[in-house]
């Protein structure tokens, strides 16, 4: 079987997601769930967009070598320089650079004819070539250029030295169909195609980003760039797991290959959800909180009597747990270390003794402890990472003839400060609490809240959207107190607000 190389850029496009970002750490623990996925590249970011980037891209490609790490770059020398910097320590850097090729980007965005345009493009591939022979080159808005243009692009860039040439469809306007032809045209109207890998990036503004990366590779395209999730600018881009997953269910239609594991989808989709505090839809194919929920009685019963009546592919097979087994708090440590395996999580044993610990407290609060309080709990303890706000005390008093009031105490930079104030509820008193003691006045854009489980002791998780400033932020927290979760997922949607304001991409894109 010809084998499909997976490319994913979580790290980069999916941070562009309205509302997410990582911090390093964070970006770190992705890359290396990424990388026991078996995905073949990550785009780790974007260097010189951001000295955060810039250091995220160099500690990923520094300490994760099992992968090739790509680093993005516009197509100036200062921009390919910076990225360079970043990667070369790494096992198996990649130089990833792009400009334009549309006429209305080119005439209105980058003010350059389509020959300034050529020019640059080869330019910037030999220039990165320099330093690696693992360049790849990326003719944005591809899909609205004009196809013999395009084509002359493909055609410099890999005699230039492009070892992949990516034809992204950056506004998510193209049709299966038309999306294949002009794969097909790109191979057979390009003299050198064949010495370079031919790639595709789509964007999901019509839902068709899979779709469009399935009939790219029946076309010939050999390597798909997608997200975990499918998250990324507007709409998204192309979803690791149903691309993965099409794959493999659908050999008879698609006879290729990729080296994921796919037992390793289900937990790095919840990884990313928790840190990017973007929720997953329940109904999302692969990853979906009822992906493999059977709900009408004649579905059940079909299933029941066998399983491939209503199941193209089973839980296990994307690491969905189904192993039933709930804790309480007489659960011991080896139960609960059986357990985090089950759900996926490889953690150390400081790591695993920070979660028992934090385990044995909820135990304490809630009779039985489901998987979904498990997962809120390692997000909150272990894969979340301090930041620069952290929440360390919160006491509230509210009801029928209280005025609410709320007393936080916060770290901020090592220091601790403690305010108290009122609030038309308790949730709206902390944060106006937090507003004052963190000097952000953010709008609260939404605000919900689940049970993550049934009971009335389940945990609250509580999902809220902030902006500031043009800013968007997310944050998620659960805690069995609505209050208390209502108040850390605004803490941290205030830390993701932070770390986005840092960022530049709008002078990039
Ligand atoms: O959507 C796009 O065109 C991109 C490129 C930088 C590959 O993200
Ligand atoms: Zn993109």
């Amino acid at each position: 079987m010809d084998t499909v190389t997976i490319f994913d850029t979580t790290l980069r496009d999916g941070e562009q997601s309205p509302g997410a970002s990582m911090n390093t750490e964070e970006k770190l623990r992705v890359a290396r769930a990424l990388e026991r996925l078996g995905v073949d590249v990550i785009e780790a970011g974007f260097p010189i967009s951001s000295p955060g980037d810039f250091e995220a891209v160099k500690l990923i490609a520094d300490k994760v070598r099992g992968l090739q790490v790509a680093g993005l770059a516009r197509t100036g020398i200062g921009d390919i320089d910076r990225a360079w910097e970043a990667l070369k320590g790494g096992a198996n850097p990649r130089i990833h650079t792009f400009i334009a090729t549309s006429p209305i980007h080119m005439e209105h965005k980058l003010r350059l004819t389509p020959d300034q345009v050529l020019e640059q493009a080869v330019a910037a591939v030999k220039h990165a070539c320099r330093y690696t022979s693992n360049v790849e080159f990326s003719a944005e808005d591809a899909v609205r250029s004009d196809l013999e243009f395009l084509c002359r692009v493909v055609e410099a860039v890999i005699d230039a030295g492009a070892a992949t040439v990516n034809i992204p469809d950056t506004v998510g306007y193209a049709i299966p169909s038309e999306f294949a032809e002009m794969i097909r045209s790109i191979m057979e109207r390009v003299p050198n195609a064949g010495k370079a890998v031919l790639s595709v990036h789509c964007h999901n503004d019509l839902g068709l980003a899979v779709s469009n990366s399935l009939a790219a590779v029946q076309a010939g395209a050999r390597q798909v760039e997608c997200t975990i999730n499918g998250i990324g600018e507007r709409a998204g881009n192309t979803s690791l797991e149903e691309v993965v997953m099409s794959l493999r269910t659908r050999p008879d239609f698609l006879p290729y290959d990729t080296r994921v594991d796919a037992r390793h989808l289900y937990p790095a989709s919840r990884l990313v959800s928790l840190v990017t505090g973007l929720p997953v839809q329940p109904n999302k194919a692969i990853v979906g909180a009822n992906a493999f929920a059977h709900e009408a009685g004649i579905h059940q019963d079909g299933v029941l009597k066998e399983k491939t009546t209503y199941e193209i592919m089973t839980p296990e097979s994307v690491g969905v747990p189904t192993n039933a087994l709930v804790l309480g708090k007489h659960s011991g440590r080896h139960a609960f270390r059986e357990k985090l395996k089950a759900l996926g999580y490889e953690l150390d044993d400081e790591q695993i003794q920070t979660a028992f610990e934090a385990f044995k407290v909820l135990a304490d609060k809630k009779k039985v402890v489901y998987d979904e309080d498990i997962e809120a709990l390692i997000a909150e303890k272990v894969l979340r990472l301090p930041d620069r706000f952290q929440m360390l005390y919160l006491n509230v008093s509210s009801g029928t003839v209280t005025v609410p009031t709320a007393t936080v105490q916060m770290m901020i930079d090592g220091v601790v400060r403690q305010e108290a104030g009122f609030g038309d509820g308790p949730v709206d008193a902390a944060f106006s609490v937090v507003k004052k003691i963190t000097g952000h006045t953010p709008r609260l854009v939404s605000f919900t809240i689940n049970a993550i489980t049934g009971g009335t002791d389940a945990q609250a998780e509580v999902n809220v959207r902030i902006e500031e400033e043009g800013t968007l932020a997310n944050g998620q927290a659960a805690d069995t107190d609505i209050v208390v979760a209502s108040a850390k997922a605004f803490v941290h949607a205030l830390n993701k607000l932070e770390h986005r304001k840092l960022k530049v991409f709008g002078a990039h894109f």
